[in-house]
């Protein structure tokens, strides 16, 4: 078994089949969803664009929430001479996670709001804050879009922070790749400290964010 285990390749491609089965099982097998009509593969692909947004959002704010609950706070503790360490080896590989894990949570949150299975794509409502309804229903006259568009605008404003402020300041901040090298001391110290305002905001904004994510369906 442990063969199996030391290899995280192994593990997360076996736990994605695993977990696929398991909704095929479901679905086809015990919940007799058919995929030879429209309505039924809408069914279907809801429930793994759905499965596979929420694991991309853990492992995006699973990074975000290590970066601020755990590296952050701790740096200070670490003698100068082992900070390399973190700042070298693990905080440049937890950001290669941390910002595709925002891309693939992007990507499978737009399709789930195109194809969220149990209804209509509300893609369009969602994104324009009910200002656009379906089927001729007046502007703002359901609240659910609202409440998920302000959760999805919520996630897009991380998604763009991670991006274009994050990233790029966290290569600066720690000569990731070796594309700054001639940045000096306060220059590393002033992209480092914006890097960490702009993560703790979406730490900020992760729990109002995941209020409407968790909330709409249930609310629905
Ligand atoms: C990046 C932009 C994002 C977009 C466009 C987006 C979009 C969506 C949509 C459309 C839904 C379905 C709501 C419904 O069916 O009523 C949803 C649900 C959800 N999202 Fe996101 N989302 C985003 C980011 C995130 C992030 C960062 C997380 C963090 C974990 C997350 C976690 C969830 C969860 C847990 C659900 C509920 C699933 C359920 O109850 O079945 N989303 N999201």
């Amino acid at each position: 078994m442990a063969w199996f285990l030391t290899n995280i390749r192994t593990v997360a491609w076996t736990a994605l089949a695993v977990g696929f089965l398991f909704l095929v099982w479901y679905a086809l097998g015990q919940k007799g969803v058919s995929l030879d009509n429209e309505i039924d593969r809408r069914l279907f692909w809801g429930v793994v664009f759905r499965w596979l947004h929420v694991l991309s959002g853990i492992m995006w704010i699973g990074h975000l929430y290590y970066f601020n609950f755990t590296q952050i706070p701790n740096m200070p503790k670490i003698p100068d001479e082992q900070k390399p360490a973190i700042g070298k080896v693990i905080a440049p590989a937890a950001l290669f996670w941390f910002r595709w894990g925002a891309v693939a949570t992007l990507v499978t949150g737009l399709l789930l709001a195109h194809n969220p299975g149990y209804k209509d794509s509300f893609l369009i409502q969602a994104l324009t804050l009910g200002a656009v309804e379906s089927d001729g229903a007046a502007a703002f006259s359901n609240p659910s879009n609202i409440f998920i568009g302000i959760g999805m605008w919520l996630a897009i404003v991380m998604f763009v922070n991670v991006w274009f402020v994050i990233w790029p300041n966290q290569q600066r901040a720690l000569n990731i790749n070796g594309k700054f090298p001639d940045l000096d001391a306060a220059a590393r110290a002033a992209a480092g400290r914006t890097a960490m305002l702009f993560s703790r905001t979406n730490t900020f904004l992760s729990v109002p964010m995941l209020a409407a994510m968790t909330g709409a369906q249930t609310l629905v």
